[in-house]
């Protein structure tokens, strides 16, 4: 077969590869991915998969990333947690990690011999760019002997200066292994609010001291939003992230990480499903659930969408300076140690 000929065989049959993982999901609110989407993603999934084996990387991809690259290229998706226990056992060489700055930053200082590279560069996140350091030291003076956690979704100088580091699929459990009748807890101050609720409704109370950080995302939920669900969709089950305001979390039927509303729809009977969390999970739900309906009223992280296929490339071939993450030795060696102590508490 002449070369281009093979070439454009591969392509169609590589576009079929993707459009049979993305048949059933939305590229828009309106729009469904199509096979023409899929041919234009081809060339780069079949680069990208092709120069990851030469150059021994391997790609994480959170689940808020889009499905190309989810379900094209990702050697391992999934939540915060998820990536973060995953870069801890990565053997590769290099490291593309397809998520905001916190995250690749993490997989850094959990395993520093590698080179993590972040497709999106500097991609911030409204949590972790709402304190710092130097803040989160000025709260444990105020407070001495009060134990301190952050939340992962911090940058290195906050987590060098908590006791441990916690995700959305551990923070409860962790919380409450914590002494003592106070914590503190950065720098989420609506997920603060129900970890309170949470360890006084387990019967373990604790005063929550909190920043005043939110997602940017998860903070725009209204109980209006759960109650339209319910009247539109009669026998609805709607999930939210722990990141969403209280008034919200206590009107859905489940609460909990990215992983966790994945596991709770994978393992439900119900048929439709209210998603009040980031687009990218509920792309992941009608790709791995095509027999379901998500109804999604709105909420997409611009951060994480800054990662696309072009930059994966690129970052792979020949990263720009600011793809490449590095980290202070010193805080660095700080921060390991809380996140160290999370996978401990975590077991
Ligand atoms: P997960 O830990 O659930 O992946 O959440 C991370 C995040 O950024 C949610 O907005
Ligand atoms: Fe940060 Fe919110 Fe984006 Fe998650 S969804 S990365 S918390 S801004």
């Amino acid at each position: 077969m002449p070369e281009t000929l093979e070439t454009q065989a591969q392509l169609m049959q590589e576009a079929n590869r993707l459009y049979g993982c993305l048949r059933s999901v939305s590229k828009t609110k309106i729009t469904k991915w199509t096979l023409e989407d899929c041919l234009q993603a081809a060339p780069y999934t079949l680069a990208i998969n092709r120069f990851k084996q030469e150059k021994n990387a391997v790609i994480l991809a959170h689940s808020y990333t889009t499905p190309d690259i989810v379900y094209g290229v990702a050697d391992f998706r999934g939540d915060s947690y998820e990536l973060a226990l995953k870069a801890q056992q990565v053997s590769a060489d290099i490291i593309i990690f397809a998520g905001v700055w916190f995250m690749a930053e993490t997989a850094k200082i959990i395993n520093p011999s590698k080179q993590v590279r972040i497709p999106a560069g500097k991609a911030g996140c409204s949590l972790a760019d709402s304190i710092t350091g130097s803040e989160v030291q000025k709260i444990r003076e105020d407070h001495p002997g009060v134990p301190a956690l952050c939340y992962i979704n911090s940058t290195a100088e906050v987590k060098a200066q908590c006791d441990a580091c916690v995700t959305s699929s551990n923070v409860f459990d962790i919380a409450q292994k914590m002494p003592g009748q106070e914590l503190i807890f950065v720098p989420d101050m609506l997920m603060a609010q129900n970890l309170e609720a949470e360890l006084k409704r387990r019967g373990t109370p604790k005063k929550i001291i909190a920043s005043g950080g939110s997602c940017c995302v998860h903070d725009k939920y209204r109980p209006e939003q759960v109650e339209k669900l319910r009247a539109d969709y009669p026998g609805i089950r709607v999930v939210a992230h722990p990141e969403c305001p209280i008034e919200v979390c206590s009107l859905c039927d489940y609460v909990g990480s990215t992983k966790g509303m994945a596991s709770y729809i994978a393992s439900s009977k119900d048929h439709t499903f209210g998603m009040l969390t980031e687009f990218g999970l509920v792309n992941r739900m009608e790709a791995e659930h095509p027999d379901k309906q998500f109804v999604w009223p709105f909420g997409i992280c611009s951060y994480m969408k800054k990662n696309s296929l072009i930059n994966v490339l690129e970052a792979l071939l020949d990263p720009r300076a600011d793809q490449i993450v590095s980290v202070d030795e010193m805080v660095a060696a700080a921060a390991k140690k809380s996140i160290e102590r999370m996978f401990e508490l975590a077991k």
